[in-house]
């Protein structure tokens, strides 16, 4: 370089930045920058900020060629002054202009990306819903409340005397096997039915009483299509001076109706229970049928429920309450059976899975 006279290294260090510069050539107009994401576009600019520096800066090429004005003839000596100053301003101009129109995009693209659109719809959350087995269970408290009964919540875990001994089934009692549950070290058992609820209803409430119970229950069951280890059912219980078989008959047989619509038919078989003497359980005629027989009702007309019967006189006299004086009815059905035959699922741990896919169908 330095045997080449100082006009001709002017001339090559033009030569060589416009080479460098060829890159930033299509950053002056709009189009050529819009091939950039944010990020590319501030590594431009750091690529332009260098350019600068390797060509106008103090130790560049530029700068050194002002040193050899005193070897330029003197004649030529302002030609060559003016051919460095406009070199130097050309250079200057370039740059500036590309660093201008990145500078710009960039913060036209911060903006861009730190700004929220305030009129686009936000994002609403998916609204829930109850589980069928809630909704079910809603309608048919409605039903009894309507009857006149109260609505009792009772306990998930219980004492054997809740659980069995106040319903008359004392240790050893062959009905304690049906109902094996889960047992804690400390003596609790989570409750296999919801007639416990009968116990503490009249502990709480004495006699007369007229409520319903509905609940979680558990029983040491294998899961499969038509059980489940733990399950829902609803307890009712009517206790005052001259209740009868009547009343029991009358009240489930209305409260199928108001379900299940004014031409069920309900009907009551003989049964054992040890908190009813008598005892029954009761069907009712299949509603998608009529009686007439279908797949639902195998073929039988009747849909079988749950059990019944008179609250057994030591059930009224483990709460105190004299048998002479008061009787009363006592019935209990399964919620998850009654929903998985209204919405005649093959499996009731449909129910139980919450899989949200299938829960969304029940509204
Ligand atoms: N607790 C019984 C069961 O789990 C159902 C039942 C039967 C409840 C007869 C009653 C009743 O109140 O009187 O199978």
């Amino acid at each position: 370089m330095t045997d080449q006279s100082p006009q001709a290294q002017v001339e090559s260090i033009i030569k060589a930045f416009e080479q460098d510069f060829g890159r930033f050539a299509s950053f002056g107009d709009p189009t050529g920058l819009a091939v950039l994401d944010l990020e590319e576009a501030v590594g431009e600019q750091r690529a332009a900020a260098e350019l600068r520096t390797r060509y106008l800066g103090k130790k560049s090429a530029l700068a050194a060629t002002k040193k050899l004005i005193g070897r330029v003839p003197p004649e030529e000596r302002s030609g060559f002054g003016q051919l460095v100053q406009a070199t130097e301003g050309k250079l200057e101009t370039m740059l500036d202009q590309v660093e201008l129109s990145l500078g710009n995009y960039i913060e036209s693209a911060r903006t861009a990306r730190e700004s929220i659109d305030v009129t686009m719809p936000g994002r609403r959350p998916r609204s829930g819903h109850r589980h069928p087995i809630t909704l079910l269970r809603e309608r048919l408290e409605d039903v009894f409340v309507a009857l006149g009964y109260a609505i009792e919540d009772g306990r998930e875990i219980e004492t054997d005397f809740y659980n069995f001994d106040a319903l008359n089934i004392p240790e050893n009692h062959p009905a304690r096997a049906w109902q094996d549950t889960f047992y804690t070290t400390e003596g609790f058992a989570l409750r296999s039915q919801t007639s416990t609820v009968q116990i503490h209803a009249m502990q709480r409430r004495g006699v007369p009483v007229r409520m319903i119970a509905p609940g979680r229950v558990f029983r040491r069951d294998t899961p499969d299509p038509t059980h489940n280890p733990m399950f829902f059912q609803v307890e009712g219980l009517c206790v005052h001076r001259g209740i009868t078989m009547a009343h029991l008959k009358g009240t489930v047989a209305e409260f199928l109706r108001r379900m299940f619509g004014p031409d069920t038919v309900t009907r009551f078989r003989p049964s054992y229970f040890p908190f009813t003497e008598p005892s029954a359980e009761f069907d009712f005629s299949c509603f998608k049928c009529k009686g007439s027989g279908c797949r639902l009702c195998k073929n039988s007309g009747w849909i079988e429920l749950g059990g019944s019967g008179m609250v057994h006189p030591n059930v009224l006299r483990a709460v105190g309450v004299d048998p002479q004086e008061y009787s009363g009815f006592a019935f209990g059905f399964g919620i998850d059976r009654m929903c998985a035959l209204m919405y005649e699922l093959d499996d009731i741990r449909l129910l139980f899975e919450n899989d949200v896919r299938f829960l969304e169908k029940f509204e």
